[in-house]
């Protein structure tokens, strides 16, 4: 029989078919079975097909590797324990005395890792608002190994250009005869709104935590890289030899919620466009965080960027700490709760979770928009709005 070309897929169909690793025989399962076995028996030829020993690599592990690694259209994929694990790895991967460039507004887990412990071990952090090109360039002039970009950014959802921080630093690293990743946090659009990959980004990151998983029940995290992207090697290396992996269960639970994200993040992004509209209404608040909204400074960077504005946003409310207290306590369909990218919509005093050293306002609520039914969320909201 002629060889079919492979056909070119769409995510929608990707999400579905793109961790496959079912057998043709009659009989064969269609979903591919969690392995829990952590060791495998020898061959001793260390074939990239075989497994040995799970810390190094799992079949589950593999399937999402895979399915992730496509739907970014990237090249490689290594998964982690958590998000922050992910991250972690990324500036392992780097060499003492290198310099970070990161964004002021940026998830505060990432920057306290970055300064309570990166710093110590020998990296230096440099912070700018990553919405300036001019200041990116000024920075990246004087030698930057990783720019590190968040968009749309938590809690403030700042929009960053990736296409254009990207070619700055790719300037940059060709001058400075110096090798700069680029790597975006792309948790927040998640890969079925925003490809940073195909914007110019070396890696992407993601807490899986979020959107991938999509129900509040598995703590993972991922870096995928372009083909030939030079800090990869390191990263695997990293993700083998430090084992701060996920486990098979949770991958295997990864593939399954990663077959409705597509879906999954169509409602998140029609309902929070709502919520925001809404918002925008209410007397009891003075202004919306949404790159979907025309008034949003990133809106369009965010337009040409994403297909989609994704379901986080974030609004201050008249009334300061306590009444944004109030309001978050009032809610009875929206859950007050930390984290984002659930079925369920949550919110958040952000200030508070992110402690002494936060600069988000006082009077701002994090919110990630649920997929429950849009009247039932927004007269859930009015009456919060109206009880603090
Ligand atoms: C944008 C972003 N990046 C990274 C992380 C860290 O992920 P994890 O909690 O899975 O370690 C989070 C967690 O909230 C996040 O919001």
């Amino acid at each position: 029989m002629p060889e079919r070309p492979e056909p070119k897929l769409h995510p929608e169909t990707i999400a579905i078919h793109g961790s496959d690793r079912r057998g043709q025989e009659a009989g064969a399962p269609l979903v591919a079975p969690e392995v829990r076995s952590t060791v495998f028996r020898h061959n001793y030829e260390h074939t990239d097909t075989d497994f040995e020993y799970t810390r190094v690599d799992n079949p589950n592990r593999r399937d999402f590797e895979r399915v992730l690694a496509q739907l970014e259209a990237g090249h490689s994929c290594a998964a982690f324990g958590s998000g922050m694990a992910a991250s972690a790895a990324v500036f392992q991967a780097l060499e003492p005395g290198n310099r970070v460039l990161i964004p002021e507004d940026l998830y505060h887990g990432t920057r306290s890792y970055l300064l309570q412990i990166a710093a110590r071990w020998g990296l230096e952090i440099v912070t700018v608002d990553m919405r300036s090109e001019a200041d990116v360039e000024r920075a990246c002039s004087r030698g930057i190994s990783l720019v590190w970009i968040e968009t749309p950014s938590n809690p403030m959802l700042h929009m960053t250009d990736i296409t254009a921080i990207s070619a700055i630093a790719d300037r940059a690293a060709r001058k400075n005869v110096l090798d700069c990743t680029v790597c975006v946090d792309n948790t927040w659009a998640s890969p079925m709104n925003q490809r940073p990959l195909l914007a110019g980004a070396d890696l992407v990151m993601h807490s899986a935590t979020k959107y991938l998983g999509g129900h509040s029940d598995i703590l993972a995290g991922a870096i995928v890289a372009r083909e030939h992207a030079p800090i990869f090697p390191r990263i695997r290396q990293i993700q083998q030899l430090g084992g701060a992996v996920p486990s098979p269960g949770d991958c295997h639970m990864l593939v399954r919620s990663i077959k409705t994200l597509p879906y999954r993040m169509r409602g998140h992004n029609d309902n929070a466009m709502r919520v925001a509209r809404f918002l925008q209404e209410s007397s009891r608040v003075t202004a919306v965080h949404y790159p979907g909204l025309k008034t949003h400074p990133g809106h369009s960077i965010a337009t040409e960027q994403m297909s989609g504005y994704g379901g986080m946003l974030s609004f201050d409310v008249t009334g300061g700490r306590d009444a944004a207290l109030r309001v978050v306590a009032g809610s009875r369909l929206v859950q007050p709760a930390t984290s984002l990218g659930g079925v369920e919509s949550t919110w958040e005093h952000r200030r508070s979770v992110e402690g002494p050293t936060s600069n988000t306002p006082d009077s701002l609520i994090r919110m990630s928009v649920g997929l429950e039914h849009i009247d039932d969320l927004l007269e859930d909201i009015e009456e919060a709005l109206r009880l603090g």
